[in-house]
């Protein structure tokens, strides 16, 4: 069985969440995610998450290709959440291309980047959600 084990925040969940994890899934036979918590945002993006970890969770594990899900609290434990997970495969989007090479060092693991889907990002949709308030 081929785990695959991809990571991110998945805030205001979107489209481009929807297909990297559908990619992620199709790579092998079992695909589990790893959330950041709360305080694992705020300490990334400098900013607290509009949707807490738990509702972040809820909704990842409700998707039909996710088998399961972990809150991921340090960008540190990236290896020992590989390895509890017994992954073969970590998914990371493009904009982390090259950070985590260093994995296949220290865990048995394959790493892959996928490409982003264009045009839609969390941040985005918070900006014009903000600005559609502000014109209110
Ligand atoms: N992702 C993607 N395509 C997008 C946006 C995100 O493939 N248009 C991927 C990221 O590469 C990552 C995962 O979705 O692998 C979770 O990304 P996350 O940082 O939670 O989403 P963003 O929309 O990028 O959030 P933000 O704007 O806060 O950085």
């Amino acid at each position: 069985m081929k785990v695959v084990v991809t990571f991110g925040t998945f805030d205001v969940f979107h489209v481009g969440h929807l297909k990297i994890l559908k990619r992620a899934s199709e790579l092998g036979d079992k695909l589990v995610v790893g959330v950041s918590s709360d305080a694992l945002n705020i300490k990334k993006k400098s900013r607290a998450p509009i949707y807490s970890e738990a509702e972040r969770c809820e909704i990842i594990s409700s998707l039909k290709f996710v088998d399961d899900v972990f809150l991921e609290y340090s960008l540190e434990e990236k290896a020992n959440y590989l390895r509890s997970h017994n992954a073969n495969l970590l998914v990371m989007g493009c904009d982390w291309e090259g950070k985590f090479d260093w994995i296949k060092d220290e865990v048995d693991c394959e790493v892959i980047y996928l490409p982003r889907t264009p045009s839609i990002s969390t941040t985005e949709i918070i900006e014009i959600a903000g600005g559609i308030h502000n014109n209110a």
